[in-house]
């Protein structure tokens, strides 16, 4: 886990001392969208007969890497590969918590090369616990880790069956959660987590989520392990709202997700706003171009 950062170095737009929502350092990759485009459709958002702006994806990544480092993170970054418009997603293609690496393995062809790159990344940064998945798994697209649980979707990309491998490789519990809107076709368009529990200090977890992209029975477990969620509106979902990156206090978000926004404002958080709409053209949110680095 990143270590609580004291009040001698708070984050730029850190917490007022009274304030219980602590902002932690973290570690991300990303990938810059050289090559994005939208030319092959795998989730209804992507329509390859409407205009895409390479130029204008590229504005609004690095205005987001900006975003991550004034708030005081690290971001790293890896090469983007010509002819693989998605790598810019750096969330599917890897989980690391406590330092160990499980890999992706995509479900659209158009995907499968980025598995790759990702992985030999993790090898040539001197990760030794790189495990690549037999079952496909979109990484963190499906996996969201609380600090306690790795919650874990399924229903349109990662297969049940990557939920028992990650539980088995990366040593942690997981709850498996049946997505069933296509437009909420991973959990990270579904489910952000806020804040993570801290076993040394009793913080329990807070996860803001969109309740109707699940099936009856993962609502009652999301009910049960979150009575104090943030429950997101149809228009909070609809702009990929809940596709947002937390550190605990500050909450990159979709520009036009106000109502959560506002809704996160009550609950002690703080909402840094970013624009990243043509990056929405292929389904993707701030989340999806952002995996941690959980060394
Ligand atoms: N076009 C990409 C796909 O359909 C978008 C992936 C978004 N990533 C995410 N973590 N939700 O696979």
């Amino acid at each position: 886990t990143a270590p609580v950062i004291g009040p001698e170095e708070r984050l730029p737009l850190g917490a007022a001392e009274a304030d219980p929502r602590t902002a932690t350092r973290r570690r991300y990759l990303m990938c810059e969208p050289r090559y994005f485009t939208v030319s092959y459709s795998i989730n209804p958002w992507m329509d390859p007969s409407a205009p895409v702006s390479t130029d204008v994806a590229l504005r609004q990544w690095h205005e987001l890497k900006a975003t991550y480092e004034r708030l005081g993170h690290v971001v790293e970054t890896i090469e983007p590969a010509a002819g693989l418009p998605d790598m810019v997603f750096a969330a599917n293609s890897g989980t690391v918590i406590g330092g160990r690496v499980l890999g992706s393995r995509f479900r659209a062809v158009e995907r499968a090369a980025e598995a790759d790159h990702y992985r030999r990344w993790f090898v040539e940064r001197g990760y030794r616990d790189v495990v690549m998945p037999e079952s496909i798994n979109e990484a963190e697209g499906d996996f969201a880790w609380t600090g306690e649980v790795l919650l874990a979707g399924t229903g349109f990309r990662t297969d049940p069956g990557a939920h028992a491998e990650a539980q088995e490789v990366l040593g942690v519990p997981v709850v498996s959660l049946r997505l069933v809107d296509p437009r909420y076709y991973h959990l990270d368009t579904a489910l952000m987590v806020l804040t993570e529990a801290d076993p040394t200090t009793g913080r329990r977890a807070q996860i803001a989520y969109y309740r109707d992209a699940f099936s009856l029975g993962s609502q009652r477990v999301l009910r049960h392990l979150f009575p104090d969620a943030v429950i997101a509106s149809d228009v909070d979902a609809a702009c990929l709202g809940l596709n947002g990156v937390s550190d605990g206090y500050n909450v990159v978000l979709p520009r036009e997700a106000n109502r959560l926004a506002t809704e996160l404002t009550a609950r002690g958080y703080n909402p840094v706003m970013v624009d990243i709409s043509e990056l929405r053209k292929s389904g993707g949110g701030p989340k999806c171009c952002t995996m941690e680095l959980r060394d």
